[in-house]
């Protein structure tokens, strides 16, 4: 284990969207500190090959199916600690999107977050012990321009997590929010599509530091929040995005 690495063993652990970008991430750092990790991710063959690199498990699955979630984590299953980091994003003024965009974003971002945590939160809460990291974005606190439905969707997924800690807060079970500023991963550059530098350089601008993120900052933090020392933090929202949410 690397200096500052948590002691995962023997923790069972699911990520969805794990084989791209924060999610990939947030996989290799956990397996590093010594997790089991099932990636869960609509890219099948993306996943199963890096499941093969960190000596973890990767399976299709797309996590907006309620049924197929629960077949996959009922043979994949129990996991100790789940990770939700599925997303998908859209840059559109409000009136340029119909409603198939909004039942998209709002499928992929939140009601898979609702399939998971269902099929997961039953073995953890016979445990006595679980932990749960969803990551929602600093668009879910500050709104979105041009992402209005996208921000709904994870201001969806901060109440929504904020209500599971306060539910199973007294049966060992932590759920906290990572809200990532700007990164750069495959969601962002396409997110922004034509207008690539220019709104680049508006985010980047929002932030404090400067910069964009990297997805090995966002798995920092997720893995302190599924980590043991982490128990007495359950229901907050951790921002990593160079200070864009500071004071949300
Ligand atoms: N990159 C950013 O700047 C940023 C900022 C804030 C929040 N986020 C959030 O971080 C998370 C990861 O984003 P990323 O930037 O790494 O994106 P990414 O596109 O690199 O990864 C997203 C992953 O989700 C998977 N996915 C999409 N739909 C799915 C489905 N129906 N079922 C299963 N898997 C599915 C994709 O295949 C992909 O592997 C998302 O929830 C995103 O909203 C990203």
């Amino acid at each position: 284990m690397a200096a500052g690495s948590q002691n995962l063993q023997g923790r069972r652990v699911l990520v969805t969207g794990g084989a791209s970008g924060i999610g990939a991430a947030i996989a290799r750092r956990l397996a590093a500190d010594d997790a089991a990790v099932v990636i869960a991710d609509i890219q099948g063959d993306a996943a199963a090959r890096l499941g093969d690199e960190i000596a973890g498990t990767g399976i299709p699955l797309d996590v907006t199916d309620f049924e197929r979630v629960a077949e996959s984590v009922a043979q994949h299953g129990p996991f100790d600690i789940l990770v939700n980091c599925a997303g998908v994003d859209q840059h559109a003024f409000f009136t340029q999107t119909a409603p198939n965009d909004w039942r998209r974003l709002l499928a992929v971002n939140l009601e898979s977050v609702f399939n998971t945590t269902h099929a997961v939160l039953p073995a953890m809460q016979a445990a006595g012990w679980g932990r749960i990291v969803n990551v929602a974005s600093e668009a879910g606190r500050l709104g979105s321009r041009g992402g209005s439905v996208y921000a709904a969707a994870k201001g969806g997924v901060i109440a929504f997590t904020r209500s599971i800690a306060r539910e199973n807060g007294r049966k060992g079970i932590t759920a906290n929010v990572v809200a990532p500023g700007p990164i750069d991963t495959p969601l962002l550059r396409q997110a922004v599509g034509d207008a690539g530098d220019k709104l680049l350089g508006a985010m980047t601008g929002a932030t404090l530091a400067g910069r964009l993120g990297t997805p090995d900052e966002v798995a920092a933090a997720v893995a302190f929040l599924v980590s043991e020392s982490a128990g007495y933090v359950t229901g907050e929202v951790l921002g990593v995005s160079g200070g864009m949410g500071c004071g949300a």
